[in-house]
């Protein structure tokens, strides 16, 4: 679960992972994980900000699973459970694509200090 986790963070240091971790701990943020081959591959957490509204806060699938749908089933599957009807998430470059193709309306957010663009992505029922 830990290196899942910092795979969908920016600068993983194991501090921050544990920070990471305890946010789960509060009510409304939910941690998922996906199994493959009796492994897990896939990381999906998610913080229900008002009733059917969720953020994701962290989402990465181990590289040798990629491009199977799995990430995209982690989220079905999260929206089914908890309810979720709107979905936000930031995003970097990276997964932008991915996001894109599950059909949110991505925005910049522009470049932080850090010199790395940000996306805005919302996903709503149409
Ligand atoms: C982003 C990430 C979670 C996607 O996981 P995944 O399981 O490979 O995604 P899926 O297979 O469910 O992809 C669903 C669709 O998005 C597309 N897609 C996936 N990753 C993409 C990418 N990086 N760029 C463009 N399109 C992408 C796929 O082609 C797929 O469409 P298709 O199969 O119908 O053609 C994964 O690449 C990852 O862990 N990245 C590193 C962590 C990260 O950046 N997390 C996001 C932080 S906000």
């Amino acid at each position: 679960m830990r290196d899942l986790l910092a795979l969908s963070m920016a600068n993983p240091t194991e501090p921050r992972i544990d920070a990471a971790l305890a946010l789960y701990k509060q009510a409304g943020w939910e941690l998922m994980g996906y199994t493959a081959d009796d492994t897990l591959v896939g990381v999906l957490g998610i913080e229900v900000t008002d009733y059917g509204r969720g953020t994701i806060r962290h989402i990465a699938v181990d590289p040798a699973y990629r491009r199977r749908g799995i990430a995209a089933t982690m989220i079905q599957l999260a929206m089914h459970n908890l309810r979720i009807q709107h979905l936000r998430a930031e995003a970097g470059a990276d997964a932008v694509g991915f996001f894109r193709r599950l059909g949110c309306e991505v925005v910049s957010l522009g470049v932080g200090d850090d010199g790395v663009e940000r996306f805005s992505c919302a996903w709503s029922p149409t």
